[in-house]
């Protein structure tokens, strides 16, 4: 169906160098949207530690209401110097992942030409792939409390939840991101079934129950400590992962710096269902130091933007972008740090804009 309906997107800036990253994401969706004729419509909003600061407020009332009639969200970053750990995480970030049900937490793990890989000769080719999260259940579901908080005798409990609903929207969105990427075609599924004996059995029962359903895809599990192995040793082995949110988070990190660092690792939190709203960041945080410098790396978060338009199903222009910041990474940028780029945080998304 062609339709002229703009893609509507609002853009959080959040804190620190979130809104210097977020304003090239931006620019360089807004150059490849005019180059494939897509229409945009976009509206900022000021959350983050400032205004939180200034009002006690993270979400205002009415704001969850007024996100959910965009298509999509661009997150800058979320964490402020003056706000104790916690506080814009779970009020902001966390919120709107549970509250929009973005169940997947999709993370590309891609070594752009030109960019260094801690991992001694390994190239392009050999990192390249995808790390499926679980993003509404696990230890982040916040169920938990103390016993007799703050005296020698404290208790405390932090529960993981696990339910097979959950788990098996993100098992089977999975499998069917493993044959539309019809690469290796080869999903592993990595938990801890030898310890977590019963959140992770339930893991481990869905994904052989849905993995009925896809002959056609190569099935294997690895633990998380070595995955985390393997993925140093053999990156090249992996095609696509699926986990749980904990494990997601830590071996999403692990596979950042893989891929060149903070820099340049960009993931979406998606909520597929039929008129639901996503959510794309850059994986860095707010990196205070920086702030306004003009030396942050915004190659994650136009690599974000480039996501948002896949999601939106404007593949074409994913895929610009996407050519376009490896033409940037592999012939221009001299490193993929902050302030060692050889250009500034808007220069680099003019050189990107340039390739499209
Ligand atoms: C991430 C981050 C978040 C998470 C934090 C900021 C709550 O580390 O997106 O990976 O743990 O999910
Ligand atoms: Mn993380």
């Amino acid at each position: 169906m062609i339709t002229n309906k703009p893609l509507r997107i609002a853009v959080i800036g959040g804190d620190g160098t979130g809104p210097e990253v977020a304003a090239e994401g931006m620019k360089v969706l807004r150059a490849v949207a005019k180059l494939e004729g897509i229409p945009v419509e976009t509206k900022d909003f000021d959350f983050g530690g400032d205004r939180y600061l200034a009002t006690g407020e993270i979400l205002p009332e009415g704001a969850v209401e007024e996100l959910a009639t965009f298509d999509s969200i661009l997150l800058g970053a979320v964490g402020h110097p003056d706000v104790a750990p916690g506080i814009l995480e779970k009020g902001l970030l966390l919120e709107l992942r549970f509250t929009f049900d973005q169940y997947i937490n999709l993370r590309p793990v891609k070594l752009f030409p030109g960019v260094e890989t801690p991992l001694a000769g390994k190239k392009p080719e050999d990192i390249d792939f995808v790390v499926v999260r679980e993003n509404t259940e696990d230890m982040y579901a916040g169920a938990g409390g103390f016993l007799k908080k703050g005296t020698p005798d404290e208790v405390a409990m932090q529960t993981a939840i696990y339910t097979r609903k959950g788990c098996e929207r993100c098992i089977r969105w999975a499998f069917e991101y493993t044959r539309k990427r019809n690469q290796k075609k080869r999903l592993t599924l990595v938990a801890k079934t030898n310890v977590l004996t019963y959140g992770h059995s339930l893991w481990q029962r869905t994904f052989d129950d849905v993995a009925k359903d896809y002959p056609d895809i190569e099935t294997d599990y690895n633990h998380v400590d070595a995955c985390c192995m393997w993925m140093v040793k053999n990156p090249e082995y992996y095609d696509v992962i699926v986990t749980t949110n904990m494990f997601g988070d830590i071996i999403t990190d692990l596979a950042g710096i893989l891929q060149g660092g903070m820099g340049v690792a960009a993931g979406g939190n998606i909520n597929p269902e039929p008129g639901g709203t996503s959510m794309f960041e850059p994986m860095g945080g707010s990196a205070p130091k920086y702030t306004g410098r003009g030396l942050i790396n915004p190659i994650a978060t136009i690599a974000a933007a480039g996501m948002l338009l896949e999601q939106a199903g404007h593949e074409k222009a994913a895929a610009r972008v996407l050519k376009a910041i490896q033409t940037v990474t592999g012939t221009k940028m001299k490193s993929q740090a902050a302030g060692k780029m050889g250009y500034s945080t808007s220069e680099v998304g003019d050189l990107v804009v340039e390739a499209l």
